[in-house]
């Protein structure tokens, strides 16, 4: 148990109007800095674009503006180095660094705090720590996506059976299987570049929330961080955490997708489809069942997407009903963001790796096609093309399926009299059309499952990747 000592004020920066210690259980309580340490660099990078203001301005001298600098340098490399030492009574990340900055270089260091508060301080970090996450997660995206091409490149003649209700459909390539993730990984890209727009503003010179007096020049900050422009309003820009919410709704998308793929190599590696073979080093075996390999990875990323919802919902709930503008509610920001942006990158780098090592068994795929009477729409588009009208060649399909079914055996494997029962129309040319290859290679239009359109497919995605 904490015992109920107190904190030595004159530690606090804002200790001047307090009259009474805080205990260390509400100093531990109220403290940012074991987490929000970890936007160091950003910090750092937004107080130097301020103090380059400063001076530009007149607001603080060229001198100190040396002073600031060097001693900011420094810094960055203590903590780089590991030698900064963090102070849980300092509160946050900026007040660690401006303590050791005054420390460094004396009253310089007390004049960067100059129409600036940590309200606009730490909108500015987050959302450079946002925008940073949003490129790499980007980048890993699309090398999940070119491991997905090359897969998929492999296998646009490989038949499997398509699944609706999890009951064999259709016949369909493997490859283009595959290519609906890239698809569904190409909109999760265009979500995190369009949310990155909004990301991407400047909340400097919104100060404590109304601005300051100083004559400061926001673009110019705005600029020397790279940001597209500023935060329009400064009450909005010191409060508001939709940008955040927005990184994590489209993450959690992403995790969704991913967490549907996982399941369908999880069921693929189960014995009874025995469709695909994981490599060893993505999964673990039992204590107890000798003859288990289990899907470790897949699962857990099918685990962790309820992490990645959970943390969108706590963040929507942390800003629901908030009042304008900063409240330190928003201090609950970081480590759900933090572990979203974790997770998101620890997944991807494994899941390219998985992929990559992914074997397929042909034969296990095809049998389960073949025993799923999964040509039966190709048998009623072929009466429909001799003129009998689809929804009667549905009615003739059915029947048939039910005495294959009887006879235990597939549709394709009926000889002609007993195909030309259900229908005279049927003919020789029948057999060509009932086969999963024939059936694949009849869907030959842009989207389809022939081999040619997923070629086509593939070829296109990679040059939407090049791009
Ligand atoms: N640690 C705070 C946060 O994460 C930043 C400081 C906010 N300002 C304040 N006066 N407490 O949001």
């Amino acid at each position: 148990m904490e015992k109920n000592t107190f904190v030595d004020n004159n530690e606090k920066t804002w200790s001047g109007r307090f009259n009474e210690p805080v205990s260390h259980l509400v100093a531990r309580y109220t403290a940012s800095v074991s987490f929000d340490k970890r936007l160091a660099e950003y910090d750092i990078q937004g107080s130097r674009a301020h103090a380059q203001m400063l001076a530009t301005q007149g607001i603080i001298s060229q001198a100190d503006l040396a002073a600031i600098e060097q001693g900011l340098n420094q810094i960055q490399e203590e903590i780089r180095h590991g030698n900064f030492v963090w102070h849980q009574e300092l509160e946050d990340v900026h007040l660690n660094i401006e303590k050791r900055l005054t420390a460094l270089v004396g009253d310089a260091g007390k004049r960067l705090h100059t129409a600036r508060s940590r309200n606009d301080q730490i909108a500015t970090d987050v959302r450079l720590y946002v925008r940073d996450s949003i490129d790499e997660i980007i980048r890993l995206i699309k090398a999940m996506q070119t491991a997905l091409i090359d897969f998929a490149a492999q296998h646009t003649e490989t038949v499997m059976p398509g699944f609706t209700h999890l009951q064999v459909a259709q016949p369909v390539s493997f490859g283009h299987h595959l290519m609906a993730y890239f698809e569904m990984l190409k909109r999760d890209i265009e979500r995190l570049a369009d949310c990155r727009k909004r990301v991407n503003k400047s909340p400097l010179g919104a100060a404590a929330l109304a601005g300051t007096s100083y004559s400061i020049d926001r673009a110019m900050v705005a600029q020397k961080l790279d940001f597209d422009g500023i935060c329009e309003n400064s009450l909005d820009a010191v409060s508001d955490r939709d940008f955040i919410i927005e990184f994590n709704a489209c993450a959690a998308l992403f995790m969704t997708h991913l967490s549907r793929l996982s399941e369908e190599l999880i069921l693929w590696m189960s014995p009874s489809y025995n469709f695909i073979v994981l490599a060893d080093r993505f999964c673990t075996g039992s204590s107890i069942m000798p003859q288990k390999k289990n899907p470790d990875v897949p699962e857990l990323v099918r685990g962790k997407t309820g992490r990645v919802n959970g943390h969108l919902v706590a963040l929507l709930t942390l800003m629901k009903a908030q009042p304008l503008a900063y409240n330190k509610d928003n201090q609950e920001d970081k480590e759900p963001l933090f572990d979203t942006v974790d997770t998101l990158i620890d997944t991807l780098r494994i899941y390219t790796d998985m992929l990559a090592g992914i074997q397929v068994n042909h034969e296990s795929m095809r049998n389960a096609a073949l025993h799923g009477y999964a040509t039966a729409t190709d048998l009623a588009d072929y009466l429909t093309k001799k003129g009998l009208p689809f929804r009667d060649a549905h009615e003739v399909v059915a029947k048939t399926v039910q005495f294959a079914e009887q006879k235990g055996c597939d549709v394709s494997k009926l000889d002609l009299s007993e195909l030309q029962k259900f229908s005279q129309l049927i003919d020789e040319d029948i057999f060509t059309v009932l086969t999963l290859e024939g059936s694949m290679k009849s869907r030959n239009h842009p989207g389809g499952t022939a081999p040619s359109q997923v070629s086509a497919a593939i070829k296109q995605a990679r040059k939407w990747l090049s791009q």
